[in-house]
């Protein structure tokens, strides 16, 4: 096996390689005046089993150029399997035609990876309509979720005693209920409209004394940062005063992080994308899936 550090990947392959005592590499990715990517490895592929780790996040549509071509150039080299490691996958959240015409693109990923990949293991995928990583991905797959890890953050640095789970939205539940009963503390669903893809409406739907209670909101992922913040304006009025907010995937476009922190949030995400509220690492959760023996198994 062979881990492979693409450009939005780097920050955990290693890490990962590392806690395999696999080798590891580098994928080198040239940019052409023109736009185009050179791809090239490194090291050499042949009777390997590579494992491409992409992260996407920034330049999302480049690095999903860039995985391909690595795919197909290393099956081209004679790779013996290729895996892709996404630790965030993108696309996931246009899962139907919303209005006529719309392509939807979970589906046309899903064909994309298919063609070339013989696995993909993603962290926390955002799933909604689609419920689970087979109905997208024909090849072999693995979901792998943060929830423990969260859960172990918050048993470290709080009173689960004195905590509220909350959710921002129906979807949240995946997160915030599942981190809530493994520290034992309570949660709470809100419920939440999206009017467009900057702006949403956040109601609660019940109502409770949160003064001086210790509020930590967990979501799958933080891009705008308007869910949790139209969240907090909600909670505010039941007495909160400070938040913490923990997510898996801190996208954060925008200035998310500041205007967050503005609202006098403490702000924690996972290492799957790099940032400066990353302080979880996930790195061990994908390396304990690749040391699996049964890793080629339907799972
Ligand atoms: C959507 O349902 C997700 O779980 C997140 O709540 C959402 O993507 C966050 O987006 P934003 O930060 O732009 O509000």
């Amino acid at each position: 096996m062979i881990i492979i550090g693409c450009s939005a990947g780097k920050h955990l392959a290693s890490k990962v390689a590392k806690k395999l005592k696999k080798p590891y590499s580098e994928l080198r990715v040239k940019k052409f005046p023109d736009n185009e990517l050179g791809i090239r490895f490194l090291v050499p592929v042949r009777k390997k089993t590579v494992v491409l780790i992409q992260s996407f996040y920034g330049n999302i549509n480049d690095q999903i150029i860039e995985v391909l071509f690595a795919a197909y150039n290393a099956k081209e080299l004679g790779a013996k399997k290729i895996i892709l490691a996404a630790p965030y996958f993108p696309y996931f959240r246009q899962d139907k035609r919303f209005k006529p015409g719309d392509c939807i693109s979970i589906e046309i990923m899903g064909k994309l990876i298919d063609n070339i990949f013989d696995k993909v293991v993603i962290i926390d995928p955002h799933l909604h309509r689609e419920k689970d990583l087979h109905h997208i991905f024909n090849i072999r797959q693995k979901k792998l979720t943060a929830n423990h890890e969260i859960a172990a953050y918050i048993k470290k640095n709080y009173n689960a005693k004195n905590a509220y789970i909350i959710g921002p939205d129906w979807e949240s539940y995946k997160w915030a209920e599942k981190v809530a009963h493994l520290i034992g503390c309570e949660a709470i669903i809100l419920r939440k409209k999206r009017l467009s893809g900057r702006k949403v409406v956040v109601s609660l739907n019940k109502k409770m004394d949160l003064k001086g209670k210790s509020i930590i909101i967990i979501d799958d992922m933080v891009s705008t940062g308007n869910t949790l913040i139209e969240a907090m304006k909600n909670l505010k009025k039941l007495g909160a005063k400070k938040f913490t907010i923990i997510a898996v995937h801190g996208i954060f476009v925008e200035n998310a992080l500041k205007k967050l922190r503005k609202n006098n949030a403490k702000v924690i995400t996972t290492n799957t994308i790099p940032n400066q509220a990353a302080k979880i690492d996930v790195s061990g959760l994908i390396a304990e899936e690749l040391k699996k023996k049964r890793f080629f198994v339907f799972q």
